[in-house]
């Protein structure tokens, strides 16, 4: 049944689990015969969780995981350009890893972008990125990642891992919040 705050639902879950079928079937694509590398998920906190553990039950690649929590900093503020970091990657085995970073939505695409590079630095052999919905339409930065499940207009999305003040992560599907669930008139 569909949450009384959802206008509409924008990703149902049998397009969540074509789209997740579609996007591990690729990364199996890409990453086999890669000698003894160690491939990561690495998921960023909270959004992906839903998202990475779908990831994780359809491929057939061996592969580990792994948590950041970050926040990046919009144009506007005094530390433009700068990535937050509340929860590290402690590993210290980086360069035997091929590191795919998995997202629930990109947005102006500073957290991945300062991400890729802060995962090179450390000296990861090869970092990717991939997300389940996509706004091109807020970009700040060029930036796009090597698997994307779906390009959104810009609506205000909640489910399948997305929030609003942390509400609505576990709907299995991706919806369009009501203005009342936000506006407060119908709580
Ligand atoms: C969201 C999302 C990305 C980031 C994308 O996280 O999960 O990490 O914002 O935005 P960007 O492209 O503009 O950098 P959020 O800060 O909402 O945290 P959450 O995943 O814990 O809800």
């Amino acid at each position: 049944m569909m949450d009384s705050m959802i206008a509409k639902v924008l990703v149902s879950a049998e397009e969540i689990d074509e789209l997740t079928t579609r996007i591990a079937a690729k990364i199996d694509e890409d990453y086999s015969g890669r000698g003894d590398k160690r491939l990561v998920l690495l998921g960023i906190l909270k959004g992906s969780v839903v998202f990475l553990g779908d990831l994780m039950r359809k491929l057939k690649t061996p592969h580990e995981i792994e948590f950041m929590k970050v926040s990046s900093y919009g144009a506007g503020t005094k530390s433009t350009g700068e990535l937050k970091i509340h929860l590290d990657v402690t590993r210290s085995d980086l360069g035997d890893c091929d590191i795919i970073i998995v997202e629930d939505i990109i947005d102006s695409g500073r957290t991945l972008s300062h991400l890729v590079r802060y995962l090179k630095e450390r000296g990861a052999v090869s970092v990717r990125t991939c997300t389940c919905l996509d706004k091109p339409s807020r970009r700040e930065v060029d930036f796009s990642a090597d698997y994307v499940g779906r390009e959104i207009p810009d609506e205000f999305v909640v489910g399948y891992g997305l929030d609003y003040d942390e509400k609505y992560r576990m709907l299995p599907y991706v919806g369009v919040l009501a203005p009342e669930a936000y506006t407060g008139s119908a709580e």
